[in-house]
């Protein structure tokens, strides 16, 4: 039985009052017996007022990202020990606005460009240093549109997680996050949810091996509110979710959280 698992990215939003409200709101509202787990990730200079502020609650930390090395001269990253020692048990990794997001910064229009090599190389480093990985993956629209979503996720998860092996499973998450739903308030339905879910874990079965695929939580990512959250939960495949928007706001937020505790039953 995977237990759900509900997370909060807040990306580069709120400010430390408000993050503190907001910390304070869900520290009050989970209970200390949900029966689902639960983790914010908010912008990393804020990580170390957050672990005060979640302290002692059931609600866990996440950094949206970090770099792969140890140390040494890469001015405005953080280590995975770095990360680590902020409190944090979870790292977001390859999320598609660091993979896909378009500026103005380089010839390909992507301003970071992650590729799968470099999440793979950042999934190896934050798993050895006792952290677990949330590792994004998701087709753009116009991969859906062409029948390509298959490919695309079967592409980004072996590379994604090239570097794993069958023993780093208890140290995984996968978030599925279709591009085209991210911040859009489009959600895909709940078949459109399963049915990729369904291959992601199919393509876990192949890489690792299928006991261990079924441990593994697949979390639903993509204008994930209180009105849809219980549909896509009640997909046999979808374990929780990965929540932007709406994990800015400590009602929403809790409701989801709700309906995740609810699909466990
Ligand atoms: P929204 O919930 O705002 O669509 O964002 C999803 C997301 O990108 C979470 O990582």
């Amino acid at each position: 039985m995977r237990r759900p698992f509900v997370a909060g990215n807040w990306k580069m939003n709120l400010d430390l009052p408000a993050a503190r409200d907001l910390a304070a709101g869900l520290v009050a509202g989970v209970p200390s017996d949900c029966a689902a787990d639960v983790a914010i990730c908010p912008p990393s200079i804020y990580l170390f007022p957050m672990a005060k502020a979640v302290d002692g609650s059931p609600v866990r930390l996440g950094s949206q990202n970090c770099w792969h090395e140890a140390s040494g001269a890469f001015t405005g990253e953080l280590s995975p020990d770095m990360v680590k020692e902020t409190g944090c048990t979870y790292v977001i990794l390859g999320h598609s606005e660091r993979r896909n997001t378009i500026g103005p910064t380089d010839d390909s229009g992507r301003i970071w460009g992650e590729s799968n090599q470099m999440i793979a190389a950042k999934a190896r480093a934050v798993i050895d240093r006792g952290l677990t990985a949330i590792v994004c993956v998701g087709e753009l629209l116009e991969q859906r549109d062409a029948n390509q979503t298959e490919a695309v996720l079967s592409e980004q998860l072996s590379g994604s997680l090239a570097t794993l092996s069958a023993a780093d499973c208890d140290r995984l998450v996968i978030a599925y996050e279709p591009v085209w739903a991210i911040g859009t308030g489009r959600v895909a339905t709940p078949e459109q949810a399963q049915a990729a879910h369904a291959h992601i874990r199919s393509r876990l079965a192949a890489q690792f091996d299928p006991a261990r695929a079924d441990e593994i939580r697949i979390q639903y990512g993509g204008s994930v509110k209180p009105g849809n959250a219980a549909e896509l939960m009640a997909c046999p495949d979808v374990d929780g979710a990965l929540v932007g928007g709406a994990s800015l706001k400590a009602d929403d937020f809790l409701k989801i959280i709700e309906a995740a505790a609810a699909s466990a039953a």
